[in-house]
């Protein structure tokens, strides 16, 4: 069987089906139109090149959960490419939240806010090219990652492809062009894996393809120092959480051997905040059992609705 149609395979972007979601409606550059509807230029900068920045984020209670760190980081990474947002946070609020309710959401939602540098006058590399503004688009999709991957966890495979120094594409920036990030994806189903874990140039290991990764060793959590990964809010948020719990938390290198040997290993991201790993190429991680993970997810959530709820006083 070609193992992209493997039956098993899961990501810790699994969600749900909601077919609610075929009827979304999408902000595009001040228009909220149906999904069909909603389009880009062949000529705009992020499909020709993968040039523009994007945030991944969570609706709870009608809030953005982190809202001020998510716009910290995608107005660093836009004023690091020269990439004119056009507007600044409160105009970024304004149709995330008029986005929201022209769909009649407010739990469970999932938003990829995408910032290109516009359409090209050329088909052509340079962004002088792009003159007429950049585009916005906001999709929001109905979404509530499955259940089942809590229990069963994620396999992981180390891959050939590793994260780059910060002087050529810095892994800092969530851009368009993920090409890095898909090629150790393919690594890794081609492995027989779920999702790939990348090692920094140094052979430390990093991160994974998709989200930032944590071991649990004698209870204490340990994550790569963060040099070559993407500075994910919830990481810097399981970080805090640990310190302000009591809870041994560690920024440093480490090899494979030492994540192979973990009681416990998970991922962070928005979308699934965290997901158990399984196993990492083919050894099964601990003993199944993940008191840390389970202890860290709680105070994760109860943090959730201590910032949305602050939003809601604000
Ligand atoms: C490569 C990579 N790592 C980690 C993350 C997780 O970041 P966050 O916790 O901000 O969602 C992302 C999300 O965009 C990502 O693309």
């Amino acid at each position: 069987m070609n193992t992209i149609d493997r039956i098993d395979s899961r990501t810790t972007h699994d969600a749900d089906e909601d077919i609610r979601n075929r009827d979304i409606k999408i902000y595009v550059n001040g228009e909220i139109v149906p999904r069909d509807e909603a389009k880009v230029s062949v000529y705009d900068s992020g499909f020709m090149l993968g040039d523009g920045m994007w945030e991944g984020m969570r609706l709870y209670k009608g809030k953005w959960a982190f809202f001020d760190e998510h716009m910290d980081r995608f107005f660093d990474s836009c004023k690091a490419v020269s990439l004119d947002v056009g507007t600044d946070r409160a105009g970024i609020l304004d149709a995330l939240t008029r986005t929201a309710e022209a769909n009649g959401m407010t739990d469970d939602v999932h938003c990829r806010l995408m910032l290109t540098r516009g359409v090209k006058a050329r088909p052509f590399q340079h962004p002088r090219l792009s003159r007429s503004g950049p585009t916005l688009v906001i999709i929001m999709e109905h979404s509530k990652p499955v259940d089942g991957l809590q229990g069963q966890g994620i396999r992981l495979a180390t891959v050939a492809q590793v994260r780059g120094l910060p002087m050529s594409q810095d892994a800092k920036y969530n851009s368009h062009s993920k090409l890095n990030c898909v090629i150790a994806a393919l690594q890794a189903e081609q492995a027989g894996a779920d999702e790939a874990l990348m090692l920094d140039p140094h052979g430390f290991v990093n991160t994974t393809n998709a989200c930032n990764f944590f071991i649990v060793r004698r209870g204490a959590v340990w994550t790569s120092t963060g040099d070559y990964c993407m500075n994910g809010v919830t990481r810097a948020k399981v970080i805090e959480v640990c310190r302000d719990n009591g809870i041994p938390v560690l920024e440093k290198n480490y090899s494979l051997y030492e994540a192979y040997g973990a009681d416990e290993a998970f991922l962070t991201g928005t979308f699934g905040a965290q997901t158990p790993v399984a196993s990492i190429d083919g050894k099964p991680i601990g003993d199944g059992t993940r008191p840390v993970m389970a202890r860290i997810r709680q105070l994760y959530k109860e943090l959730v609705e201590r910032n949305v709820s602050d939003q809601s006083h604000d």
